[in-house]
């Protein structure tokens, strides 16, 4: 296994579902015209892959090597899964329970552990996850652990699918969420947590942008 070239930074933006990582990381990434890794959209594509050709979801083997062949590319803010657009189909909540479920699976974490390293190229990287500061680039510059409490993160949830159009019921979104904490943390291979060295940002009661404006600072004082 290549370990990442020391001399391209990364930031590295940990958290649970919905705690906003995902944008806040593109814009850290946009502000510092660096490359950013979603890393929940790999496992997000494995489930689909999984689902799509019927992968029992119980063989921790056969899902890892779903994971392996993979075809996959990243191009603007669109995700291919062998060819086919499959942006949308990957953000459906049955898809990221799937995800949070297979990911335990420490055979499928380590098919796609090269993978994710293999993002960080010059100018820098932003990665978010949930385990991107302690086992994927445990040698960040930066770590960000961005919390946010269930209710704010449901609320959000909530809003970006009805501004998709898509129904949402705020008590099932809830407990779907908690039940994704729960097992995204407590699971025994690489579980949700922070880094030791990792700053906790709680951004309940902020916006995207001073949220983003804190991760900022923080790599201000970093590289000064
Ligand atoms: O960040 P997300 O909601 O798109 O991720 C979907 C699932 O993938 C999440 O519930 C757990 C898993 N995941 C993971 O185990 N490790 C990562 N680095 C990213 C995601």
């Amino acid at each position: 296994m290549t370990q990442a070239p020391f001399h391209v930074p990364v930031i590295t933006i940990d958290g649970p579902t919905a705690s906003g990582k995902g944008t806040v990381a593109q814009r850290v990434a946009e502000h510092l015209g660096w490359h950013v890794l979603d890393s929940g959209a790999l496992y997000r594509l494995t489930a689909l892959a999984c689902l799509n050709i019927q992968t029992s979801l119980n063989d921790e083997e056969a899902v890892a090597l779903v994971a392996s062949q993979l075809d996959v590319s990243f191009k603007a803010d669109k995700v291919f899964l062998s060819q086919a657009d499959v942006s949308q189909d990957i953000r459906a909540e049955h898809v990221g329970n799937t995800a949070s479920k297979i990911a335990a699976y420490p055979q499928l974490r380590l098919a796609l552990l090269q993978r994710q390293r293999d993002f960080q190229v010059e100018p820098g990287l932003v990665a978010d996850g949930r385990d991107m500061g302690t086992i994927v680039f445990p040698d960040a510059n930066l770590k960000i652990f961005l919390v946010a409490d269930v209710q704010s993160r449901a609320e959000r949830r909530a809003k970006q699918l009805k501004a998709k159009g898509i129904s949402a019921n705020l008590t099932s979104l809830l407990e779907d969420m908690q039940a994704r904490d729960l097992r995204d943390s407590s699971r025994a291979s690489a579980p949700l947590v922070a880094a030791d060295d990792a700053y906790v940002i709680d951004s309940s009661n902020l916006t995207i942008e001073e949220t983003v404006g804190k991760v900022l600072l923080h790599w201000s004082e970093k590289i000064n």
